[in-house]
């Protein structure tokens, strides 16, 4: 049987600061009035019933809400601290049956397209069956330096194609030189995978990862919430186990190294809504590309991004602008520093 597994444990600190560490990204209601967190599981629960998440403990509730009002019953593995996404992954592979096919998504991207997804989804089922991991690859716009890059390799009998390489996160030359390649794709952080293979995969890759996993899934503890009408499961692996693992993201830690990786390519609009620049980029624009979310107003400006939800904030002859209101906090950017928001995060926690 097919399980989708939501990841979504990441903090999200880009979108500082709409998305703090009590409330991230995935579960602020973005696009219209559903979170993407809630668009991830309506997407994924038709392809099987039993959906599983993989979130932090501190998050609980705001996972378990999304699952109870879109009915489906959810099993949650609670990380009592996060450990990246090679952890993440294992922990549910270990709560898996062996023979499970995995689909593993991010909670927090945007693809509107569940029809395509789902059908893609799909097509990379005899090769995951087949003992392959397979991945999902976007056609890629320009040199970005914050997703993995898939050389596409020759075509295998099931439909897929052969990953020749998987590189993560490149510098920006090699992406710029991947990119001129022509024959590289987006890896769209979507997997799809049997559990045991995957076991497999860490085992081989990630020993210390897996056994650290392991100790912790051995002492899991379980506990059903809710009603029989609605109910989830909470799987708590064990603190100190868990705590003690590498952190590290299964890009790095399996998908550059493994052998057994084949690409299915993606052709529906897909964004990991990564920065302000993405989430400005899904916003209508007005003929001078501003673009403005609740009360905003952009007077005499252009290319300027305006998030305010709460009061009017107006933008008097700027360029080039992302402003988001929030009530305790206002982040006011070049566009062009959408992606160094984390860093001024990093820095505010530290003067804390
Ligand atoms: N449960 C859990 N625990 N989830 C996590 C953790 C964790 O410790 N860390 C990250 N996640 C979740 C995030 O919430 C997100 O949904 C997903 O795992 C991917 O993590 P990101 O931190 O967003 O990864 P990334 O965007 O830098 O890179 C990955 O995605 C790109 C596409 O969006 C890689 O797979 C790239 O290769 C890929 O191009
Ligand atoms: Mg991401």
């Amino acid at each position: 049987t097919l399980v989708p597994v939501i990841l979504c444990g990441g903090s999200g600190t880009r979108l500082w600061p709409l998305s703090r560490k009590s409330f991230p990204k995935q579960f602020v209601p973005l696009i219209g009035n559903k979170s993407l967190l809630q668009l991830t599981l309506e997407r994924v629960a038709p392809l099987g019933p039993q959906v599983m998440a993989v979130a932090a403990e501190d998050h609980r509730f705001l996972v378990a809400d999304t699952f109870r009002q879109a009915r489906v019953e959810g099993r949650l593995l609670l990380e009592p601290t996060g450990r990246n996404t090679a952890a993440a992954m294992a922990l549910a592979a270990l709560a898996a049956k062996p023979d499970d096919l995995l689909l593993f998504c991010p909670a927090d991207h945007h693809i509107p397209d569940a029809a395509t997804f789902q059908a893609t989804m799909r097509q990379g089922v005899v090769a995951a069956e087949a003992g392959a991991v397979v991945t999902f690859g976007v056609v890629p716009s320009f040199p970005s330096t914050a997703y993995g890059y898939i050389r596409q390799g020759t075509p295998r009998s099931d439909g897929s194609l052969k990953v020749a390489q998987f590189i993560e996160k490149p510098d920006a030359a090699r992406a710029q030189q991947l990119l001129l390649q022509g024959d590289t794709l987006w890896n769209a952080g979507i997997f799809l995978a049997v559990a045991g293979v995957l076991l497999d995969a860490l085992e081989k890759h990630a020993p210390d990862i897996l056994a650290s996993c392991r100790a912790a899934m051995a002492a899991v503890q379980e506990e059903t919430v809710g009603s029989a009408a609605a109910r989830a499961v909470f799987l708590r692996p064990q603190r100190a186990a868990f705590e003690a693992c590498r952190s590290q993201s299964i890009d790095y830690a399996v998908m550059e190294k493994h052998p057994e990786v084949a690409v299915v390519p993606f052709r529906g609009q897909w964004s990991d809504v990564g920065s302000w620049n993405a989430v400005a980029d899904l916003t209508p624009a007005d003929a001078q590309q501003n673009r403005v979310i609740g009360q905003g107003f952009a007077h005499d400006a252009r290319n300027t991004f305006i998030h305010a939800p709460h009061r009017p904030v107006v933008a008097l002859g700027t360029r080039d602008l992302l402003i988001v209101d929030t009530p305790d906090a206002v982040l006011v950017a070049d566009r062009s520093c959408a992606e160094q928001v984390k860093d001024v995060v990093a820095l505010l926690e530290k003067a804390e």
